[in-house]
């Protein structure tokens, strides 16, 4: 008599180990893992998965957050603040000017800067309907800047320009400086423009691009390919 109520209360302490050991299979609340015979289905294994907070009795699970200052193997952190444009000037572009490099700028431009600073550089991309326009980087000013202060303002942002240091990496970006440079090449010098920041027009700005009125037809040619 006394082993089997021994026996029952290892088949009890088993169970109540079965179901200690469910709380930590990540599965929602009230699901039990599913087995086929003894057999734990594979998606029922316990793992961490990031959108679940606690399943380790409250230590840090998948939602740990890098350390601040963390810094990925093989990440060089750009090191210039938006003001310091003056210090990247003198960043010498590592890539060389070699078509697979200006191949892959002309990527890089065609899917993230063509949008605002339009085909050809001139500030004319479709964005700039609802978005205020850039000035050309096809200006003498622009010709005049070092590469590192053309890699400078889209990587911190400028004005209205976002920073755009989270998509791109600085291969990406010294890539993008020889593509301009290749179109600086081929394109001609564009008047100085107005300062684009303010995206007011100014009086001298009839010189340069005017600025488009984003009127209800405007925005319907925005689907409609470029002007
Ligand atoms: C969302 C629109 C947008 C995108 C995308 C964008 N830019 Fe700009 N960019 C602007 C605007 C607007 C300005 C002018 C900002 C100001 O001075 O107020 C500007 C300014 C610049 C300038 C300084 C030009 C000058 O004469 O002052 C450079 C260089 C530049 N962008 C390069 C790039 C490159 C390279 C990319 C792609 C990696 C890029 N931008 C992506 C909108 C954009």
């Amino acid at each position: 008599m006394r082993s089997t109520t021994i026996g029952l209360m290892r088949v009890a302490v088993a169970g109540l180990a079965l179901a200690a050991a469910g709380c930590d299979l990540g599965l929602p609340a009230g699901r039990s893992p599913h087995r086929e015979g003894n057999r734990l289905d594979m998606i029922d294994q316990p793992k961490l998965k990031p959108q679940r907070a606690d399943i380790f009795g409250g230590r840090p699970t998948g939602t740990l957050e890098a350390p601040a200052g963390a810094v990925a193997i093989d990440e060089t952190p750009y090191p210039y603040k938006q003001a310091q444009a003056a210090e990247a000037a003198a960043l010498v572009n590592p890539l060389p000017h070699s078509p697979e490099v200006i191949a892959h700028g002309k990527f890089v431009y065609e899917n993230v800067c063509i949008t605002c600073h339009g085909p050809k550089g001139a500030g004319d991309g479709t964005l700039t309907l609802v978005f205020p326009k850039p000035p050309s980087l096809m200006t003498q000013k622009v010709r005049d800047w070092a590469d590192g202060e053309i890699f400078h303002r889209p990587m911190r942002g400028q004005g209205s320009m976002p920073s755009h240091a989270r998509q791109l990496d600085a291969r990406d970006m010294w890539s993008v400086v020889h593509y301009v440079r290749q179109m600086q090449s081929v394109e001609p010098v564009a008047p100085a423009s107005a300062p684009a920041s303010g995206a007011t027009p100014a009086a001298g700005a009839s010189a340069g691009q005017a600025q488009p009125v984003p009127t209800a037809a405007a925005m319907n040619s925005i689907s409609g390919g470029r002007s």
